[in-house]
């Protein structure tokens, strides 16, 4: 069903192509000392944890069992640090579109602390990242260039009118950059989403040569990835933890309307702790701010000028939507909470902050438009014209007062030309060989809560554990109370009781130290 053309075009080679789908594979796993280099060329400053490779031959398109086109995986794994040596746990860095060589080593210590060291740790560039079907669309993102509360405070952020850009321009440059992605990916756009790659999960767990059952770590995206495989393979689950959860009806249906709803509640709680720690908050300091309504005022008077300016041009737009996303991503790491409150002070006073001399070394990950190639291709909600996104669009605004724009990134999914061919269309309920534990941050800027409660719904047996820590995941808050639930659920299979709550060991201004202190560097 598909020719030599896009043999080539995966740069697939003649012996690969020839492998018989049944033969079973075991992974061979060797030493990459020159990949290892690469990483840690790439996240300098920031050390990486040694890693072992191996490749897997998967089939190109699991739906058509009498196709013998295969594709490469690149898998690699890190190993256990303490014996006995209990298994392989599978680890997805999210996104999409997160490559695992780029993850994988910055956040193994991390995964190694929650998890308990006890499990070798197994990712893989997901297709469309990496090396493998790297999706590129050739052009700069739409509406907005940024990859990137529950109302219960009496906070309100400047906001642009997105309705009126969304009519304006945005819709029309969603349109745009949809088609420039059909136009550059029409062959393989269909075989990178979550459903094909679901389907690469069972195959690497069978090549892993262990009980053929899974083992796993989600993080963001991440938790989509496991929703999707505990939904079409739920016999296969052994372990699954899902960190940071996405709520997969909205995922599903590619524009995750909710998705912002704690974000204004994470930026009260960063407005909050820089008032309670007001001698190490250099923002208190330059305006003598001594309430949050002050501090919100502050912010404010920063973004109102380029919220207001948003509607004349898609320039003015993407200048808004970078300043927001400032604030936005910085919230993922109550660590940085300190470095953001210095970044505000700095543009509150005029200061210009000093721009790297040196160029970046070469990019790991060939799939530029990876993000939007897998979600979008996920998407199942596609409509004709902008008027008939305009209810999606009031939902999406309305879980947030200022990051509203922020949303603009999902609008290209709403003309998305290239459906996963294994695209899955189920709603999320499964009986698991053994139930999910779900885990979540209270103040999750990217994933609320809500998410982890909706999926938890659909999967019986399953609980969901409250982080009451900051933060995008369970990793950015360290929190022993989590790490002893975590490794209890991995090697004893235990559940804790629905409704237990866990604390955060530090605030974020206390984390620095403890980083520095327990030799954790962090990439963050
Ligand atoms: C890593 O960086 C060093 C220093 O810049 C360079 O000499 C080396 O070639 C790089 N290695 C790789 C694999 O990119
Ligand atoms: C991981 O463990 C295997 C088996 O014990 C060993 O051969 C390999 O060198 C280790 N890899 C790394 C990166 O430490
Ligand atoms: C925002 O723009 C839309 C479309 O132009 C318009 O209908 C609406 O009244 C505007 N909202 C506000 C608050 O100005
Ligand atoms: C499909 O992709 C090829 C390049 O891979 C391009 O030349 C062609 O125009 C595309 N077809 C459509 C209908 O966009
Ligand atoms: C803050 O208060 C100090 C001391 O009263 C004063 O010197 C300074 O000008 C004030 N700064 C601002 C931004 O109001
Ligand atoms: C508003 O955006 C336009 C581009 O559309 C730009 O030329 C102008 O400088 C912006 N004005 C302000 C006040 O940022
Ligand atoms: C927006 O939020 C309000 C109050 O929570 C709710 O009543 C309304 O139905 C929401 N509108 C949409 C389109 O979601
Ligand atoms: C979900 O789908 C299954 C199978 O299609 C069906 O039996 C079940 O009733 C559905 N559950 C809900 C809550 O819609
Ligand atoms: C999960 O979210 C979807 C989409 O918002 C919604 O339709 C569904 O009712 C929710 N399910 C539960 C159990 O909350």
């Amino acid at each position: 069903m598909i020719g030599s053309e896009i043999a080539a075009v995966l740069g697939l080679t003649a012996a690969a192509t020839a492998l018989p789908q049944q033969q079973k594979q075991t992974l061979q796993w060797k030493p990459c000392p020159e990949l290892n280099e690469q990483i840690a060329n790439l996240s300098d400053p920031f050390p990486i944890t040694k890693f072992d490779c191996a490749k897997l031959q998967v089939p190109l398109d699991y739906s058509c069992p009498k196709s013998s086109e295969l594709l490469e995986l690149d898998l690699f794994r890190i190993n256990a640090t303490k014996e006995p040596v209990l298994g392989s746990i599978l680890y997805n860095p999210g996104g999409p579109g997160g490559t695992a060589a780029e993850n994988l080593p910055l956040n193994a210590p991390d995964l190694h602390l929650n998890i308990g060291g006890q499990y070798n740790l197994i990712s893989w560039d997901p297709r469309g990242t990496g090396n493998t079907l790297p999706f590129n669309c050739g052009v700069a993102d739409a509406a907005g260039s940024s990859n990137v509360a529950r109302r219960d405070t009496d906070l309100s952020l400047a906001s642009a009118n997105t309705t009126e850009i969304f009519l304006n321009f945005g819709w029309d440059q969603a349109v745009a950059y949809a088609d420039a992605c059909f136009a550059t990916n029409n062959k393989t756009g269909q075989f990178i989403g979550t459903g094909s790659t679901a389907h690469d999960m069972i195959s690497i767990v069978d090549a892993l040569g262990e009980d053929g059952l899974l083992r796993y770590y989600g993080w963001s995206y991440g938790t989509a990835l496991g929703d999707y495989f505990a939904a079409m393979f739920p016999d296969r689950v052994e372990r699954m933890v899902l960190d940071a959860n996405v709520n997969p009806h909205t995922y599903q249906q590619g524009h995750r309307s909710e998705f912002l709803e704690d974000t204004d509640k994470a930026f009260a709680a960063f407005i909050a702790e820089c008032l309670a720690n007001a001698d190490a908050c250099p923002l208190v300091a330059a305006t003598n701010a001594t309430t949050p309504t002050e501090l919100f005022a502050v912010f404010n008077a920063l973004i109102s000028p380029l919220a207001e300016n948003a509607t004349s041009s898609p320039e003015a737009f993407n200048a808004y939507v970078g300043a927001i996303a400032v604030p936005y991503q910085q919230l993922y790491y109550p660590a940085n909470w300190p470095s953001l409150a210095q970044t505000l002070t700095d543009t509150l006073l005029g200061v210009v902050p000093d721009t790297p001399t040196t160029p970046p070394p070469p990019p790991y990950n060939l799939g530029t438009d990876s993000l939007n190639g897998i979600r979008c291709s996920d998407a199942t909600l596609q409509v004709p014209d902008a008027t008939s996104y305009l209810p999606t669009l009031s939902s999406q605004l309305n879980s947030t007062t200022g990051f509203g724009p922020i949303y603009s990134a999902l609008w290209p999914c709403a003309s998305w030309r290239m459906p996963d061919k294994l695209q899955y269309t189920g709603n999320f309920t499964a009986k698991t060989r053994h139930p999910i534990l779900f885990v979540n941050g209270e103040f999750d800027v990217a994933t609320p809560i809500s998410g982890a409660y909706n999926a938890s719904a659909g999967f019986e047996g399953s609980v969901v554990l409250a982080h009451n820590g900051y933060g995008h995941g369970i990793i950015p808050s360290p929190s022993r109370c989590v790490a002893e639930k975590i490794q209890a659920y991995f090697v004893e299979g235990a559940l804790p009781e629905e409704g237990t709550r866990c604390e955060p060991d530090f605030g974020p201004w206390e984390l620095r130290a403890f980083y520095e202190e327990s030799g954790l560097v962090r990439p963050f």
